[in-house]
């Protein structure tokens, strides 16, 4: 499936939900994709087919990114680094805050999870700020691994999460809002 299909096949599944989480938000939800199952396999194969032969592992990002990136991981074969939530992760890890709209949070990744140099695509389904894979990329360039690109479902473009991130990563996104 080529990637308009693809797009297509998603799109036609994203539920818009107006004045979600507050008033004048239009909330894309992607569960209908989830629930779909050919929607599902075009979304997550379309996530790593821009970097084919540039990746060793995905990374997903907790928590709605752990279902895009587990289930490309299994359509293309790569390993798969879980990026969870601070204090969930059991051996030595690495720690990395970003900021939300009111406050802080922190993402953990194992040291040592992958071999060193490892090249490390990043999935998740939504860019914003940017915050969130900024932090992961963060921990994957601390740890002593590449970041082969940042790959997401949806990109909301006004809120300058690429313009934040800078030259410094790929990104792909395929649906834009
Ligand atoms: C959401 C979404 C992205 C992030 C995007 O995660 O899943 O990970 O926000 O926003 P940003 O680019 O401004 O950082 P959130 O932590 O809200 O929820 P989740 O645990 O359900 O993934
Ligand atoms: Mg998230």
């Amino acid at each position: 499936m080529n990637e308009q299909q693809a797009r297509a096949l998603v799109e036609a599944r994203i539920a818009v939900i107006p004045d979600f989480p507050e008033p004048g938000v239009q909330f894309r939800d992607l569960t209908p994709v989830f629930a779909d199952g050919p929607a599902f396999h075009a979304l997550a194969e379309a996530l790593t087919a821009p970097f084919a032969g540039r990746f060793d592992y995905l990374a997903g990002v907790e928590a709605r990114g752990f279902l895009l990136a587990g289930a490309a991981s299994a359509l293309c074969g790569a390993g798969l680094l879980p990026v969870r939530k601070a204090g969930k992760l059991p051996r030595a890890v690495l720690t990395e805050h970003y900021s939300l709209e009111y406050g802080t949070a922190a993402l953990e990744v194992h040291e040592g999870e992958l071999p060193p140099g490892s090249r490390v695509l990043i999935v998740d389904d939504v860019l914003a700020t940017g915050g969130t894979v900024g932090a992961a990329a963060r921990l994957v360039e601390r740890a002593g691994w590449h970041v082969a690109g940042i790959s997401v479902a949806i990109e909301l473009p006004e809120l300058g999460g690429r313009a934040r991130l800078g030259d410094r990563y790929e990104i792909y996104s395929l649906l834009q809002y």
